[in-house]
């Protein structure tokens, strides 16, 4: 009896590993054959599940396949679309053609409302408010890519594109070019003309309202020194309590039913996008707002041209948003907390912005500005001025967040007026631009 153990043993080892080495020749395969779909439908998820396996395994585990909605429902386009595919090593034999961009008008096929109020919304322009803007071309090409004959476009293409999006631009193989893909930013503008993505938040091809209603969704691109918003998340109450517990909080409750008890403390999504109350979810990020708190000077929302600044109907998004904390709190907590918050908006606009930009005026007029703004002390201090620590204050000051509204906020902003005003001073009495001292920032 003894000498069959080492025997059974063996036998059953090989018979794993028969089974380990087929699963791992089709590994989705066989749950394919749960869903309804086409013989054109199945047939790319078959191969694709031994060729990108990861995208097919996201899928798999989608409301998409439980829907029965696959790779051809968002990858199939028009022969004739300049984004039509050809020559890809294994669609030799497909019958349809496909695309691998997918601009939004896919998914308004069935997701109507949540493109058309994206459309509505700032992150619509992302990308498209960039090109007018000279002095940004020249800050990324000039001075940070230093006019390089080749390599005078990288920051942009690790930078800003990844935020904001870019013009994506595809070869006679309907491929996207090198330089323009691949580009996760919010605000592509699509061969065919269109722009967005709807894939930033909820990521493909998993498409989760769940994983959009966290705030790590917002992170890659709110963070840094000029919109801290995952760190200003992090330093209130609420980030608190959503990192001590939110792995246990219900997260995929069906859309505009993702209410408190759910939940303890509010999201990025809560607050700006979710369902809540008697407020319906919205995929326009301005609806909620007031201020805006990016410009130089903050001034309330009032206009409906996707383009302007002052995006937003800023008395009603005030009402709207004070609805979503009257979910939690009451009313005399909620009405403190915003005249708080708007008197440092208030603050800022007054005791920085307007004398910092009324000294920068003076020394233009009298020729003591120097061309070059990135090799000015003065200049680069007013940029400090309203694009790091003023959005830190102001962001900081109306999303609850002590350490940024005053250490790298205030704090920051009172030091810094005080050095713009000495150069600003030593100008004016020289007649002429002090010859050292670009300002190095340590803090920044
Ligand atoms: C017989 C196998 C096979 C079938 C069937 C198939 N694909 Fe592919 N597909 C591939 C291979 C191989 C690649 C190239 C992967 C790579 O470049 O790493 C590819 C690439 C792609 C790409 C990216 C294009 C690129 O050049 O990077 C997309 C999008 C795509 N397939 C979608 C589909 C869709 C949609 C279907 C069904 C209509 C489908 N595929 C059917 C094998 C297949
Ligand atoms: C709900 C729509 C949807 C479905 C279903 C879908 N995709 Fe995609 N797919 C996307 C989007 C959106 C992108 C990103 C496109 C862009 O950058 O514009 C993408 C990109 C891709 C890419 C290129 C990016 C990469 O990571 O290589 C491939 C390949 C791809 N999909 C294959 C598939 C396959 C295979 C399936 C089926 C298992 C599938 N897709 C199902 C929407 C979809
Ligand atoms: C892929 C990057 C990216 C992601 C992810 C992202 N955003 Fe944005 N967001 C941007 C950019 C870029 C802008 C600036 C758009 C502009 O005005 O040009 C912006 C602007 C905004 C604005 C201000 C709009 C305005 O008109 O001033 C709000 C509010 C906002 N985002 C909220 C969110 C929330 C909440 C999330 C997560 C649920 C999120 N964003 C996810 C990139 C992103
Ligand atoms: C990490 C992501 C990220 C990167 C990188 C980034 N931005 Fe932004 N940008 C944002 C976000 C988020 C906002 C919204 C700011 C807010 O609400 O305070 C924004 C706002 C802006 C705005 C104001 C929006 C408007 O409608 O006028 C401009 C202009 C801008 N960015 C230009 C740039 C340029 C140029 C670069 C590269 C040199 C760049 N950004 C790099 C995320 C980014
Ligand atoms: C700024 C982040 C963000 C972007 C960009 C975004 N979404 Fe969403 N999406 C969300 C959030 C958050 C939810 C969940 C809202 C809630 O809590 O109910 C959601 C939910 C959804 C749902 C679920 C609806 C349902 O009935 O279950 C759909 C569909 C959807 N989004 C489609 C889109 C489409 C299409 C786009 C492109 C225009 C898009 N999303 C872009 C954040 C985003
Ligand atoms: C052919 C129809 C169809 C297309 C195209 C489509 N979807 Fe969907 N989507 C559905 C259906 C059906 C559901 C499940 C019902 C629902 O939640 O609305 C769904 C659900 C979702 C959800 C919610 C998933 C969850 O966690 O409950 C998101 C997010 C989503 N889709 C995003 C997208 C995005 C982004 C695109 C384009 C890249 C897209 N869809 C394209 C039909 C489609
Ligand atoms: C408790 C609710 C709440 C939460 C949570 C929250 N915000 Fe906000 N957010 C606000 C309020 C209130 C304002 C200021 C609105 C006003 O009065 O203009 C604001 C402003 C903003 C702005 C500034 C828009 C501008 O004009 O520059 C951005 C961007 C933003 N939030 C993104 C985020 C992101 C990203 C997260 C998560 C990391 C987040 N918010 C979490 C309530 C919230
Ligand atoms: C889902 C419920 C929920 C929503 C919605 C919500 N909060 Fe809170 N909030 C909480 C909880 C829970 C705490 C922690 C209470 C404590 O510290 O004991 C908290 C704490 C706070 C605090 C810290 C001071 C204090 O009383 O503890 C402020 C300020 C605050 N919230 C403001 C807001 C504002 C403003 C809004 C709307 C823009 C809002 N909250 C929306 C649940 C919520």
């Amino acid at each position: 009896m003894r000498s069959i153990k080492p025997l059974v043993i063996l036998l059953a080892i090989l018979l794993i590993s028969v089974v380990l080495v087929s699963c791992a020749d089709q590994p989705a395969a066989s749950e394919v054959s749960e869903y309804e779909l086409t013989d054109a439908a199945r047939d790319c998820i078959e191969c694709h599940a031994t060729e990108t396996h990861g995208i097919v395994a996201d899928w798999d585990s989608s409301r998409h396949a439980e829907e029965g909605i696959s790779c051809i429902d968002c990858h199939q386009v028009d022969p004739d679309s300049p984004m039509a595919l050809s020559g890809v090593e294994g669609h030799e034999d497909l019958e349809v053609a496909v695309s691998m961009l997918i601009p939004p008008s896919v998914c308004a096929e069935c997701h109507e409302d949540q493109v058309a109020e994206f459309n509505a919304s700032g992150h619509y322009r992302a990308h498209i408010q960039l090109i007018p803007k000279a002095g940004l071309t020249a800050l990324v090409e000039v001075h940070e890519g230093q006019n390089h004959p080749e390599f005078n476009t990288a920051s942009d293409e690790t930078g800003c594109m990844l935020c904001h999006g870019t013009d994506i631009i595809v070869d006679e193989t309907g491929h996207p070019t090198a330089e323009t893909y691949p580009v996760q930013g919010i605000g592509n503008v699509y061969p065919n003309g269109e722009i967005g993505n709807c894939a930033v938040c909820h990521t493909r091809h998993a498409f989760e309202k769940a994983e959009a209603r966290k705030p790590q969704a917002c992170a890659s691109c709110h963070l840094g020194p000029d919109h801290p918003d995952i760190e200003i998340y992090e330093n209130t109450k609420h980030g608190q309590i959503y990192d001590t517990e939110g792995g246990d909080w219900v997260w995929d409750s069906a859309y505009g039913e993702w209410e408190p008890g759910d939940y303890r403390a509010p999201t990025c999504a809560t607050c700006h996008m979710s369902g809540i109350g008697d407020l319906a979810p919205t995929h326009n990020v301005n609806q909620r707002l007031y201020w805006n708190l990016w410009t130089p000077e903050s001034k309330v929302r009032d206009s409906d041209d996707v383009m302007s600044p002052l995006l937003g109907d800023g008395e009603a998004g005030r009402v709207e948003m004070m609805e979503v904390c009257s979910a939690c709190h009451s009313s005399s907590h909620t009405a403190g907390y915003f005249d708080s918050g708007d008197k440092a908006v208030k603050l800022y606009n007054e005791a920085y912005w307007t004398p910092i930009e009324a000294m920068r005026v003076e020394l233009a007029e009298a020729g003591l500005l120097k061309e070059n703004p990135w090799n000015d002390e003065f200049q680069i201090l007013h940029y400090y001025i309203w694009h790091h620590e003023g959005r830190r204050a102001r962001q900081g000051a109306m999303m609850g967040a002590p350490d940024w509204a005053h250490w790298h906020g205030f704090f920051q902003l009172q030091q810094k007026l005080y050095r713009a005003t000495e150069i600003y001073e030593l100008r004016l009495e020289n007649g002429s631009i002090e010859q050292f001292g670009t300002y190095v920032d340590k803090d920044e």
